[in-house]
């Protein structure tokens, strides 16, 4: 079975199935993660699913894109491997992908 790790800012890890093709954000929601309110919906307009990928999974995750930088910009703890979840579609190379969830949204 294939994995994503979500951890909180206390170290407390959440180990859920990876669904090929759904966004990080909706596999968080479905699996009840913590911090992962997602208030818009997947819109990137809301910045509730906001997560920070292990720096050694970012450039297999891949960059944020422009409108995705526009809410980043406004989301405290933002850092350089910050992501909005519900831009990230999962793929099934990210089998162990790790990212921390902000503790502003927990
Ligand atoms: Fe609102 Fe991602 S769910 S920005």
């Amino acid at each position: 079975m294939t994995v994503v790790t979500f951890v909180s800012h206390e170290g407390e890890k959440h180990v859920v199935p990876l669904e090929e093709g759904q966004s990080l954000m909706r596999i968080a929601v479905n699996n009840a993660v913590p911090g992962i309110d997602a208030d818009c919906g997947g819109e990137a307009a809301c910045g509730t699913c906001h997560v920070i990928v292990d720096p050694q999974w970012s450039e297999q995750v891949g960059l944020s894109g422009a409108s995705e930088e526009e809410m980043l910009a406004i989301c405290p703890e933002r850092l350089p491997t910050s992501r909005l979840s519900c831009q990230m579609t999962a793929s099934a190379d990210w089998d162990g992908l790790v990212v921390q969830v902000p503790e502003f949204q927990m």
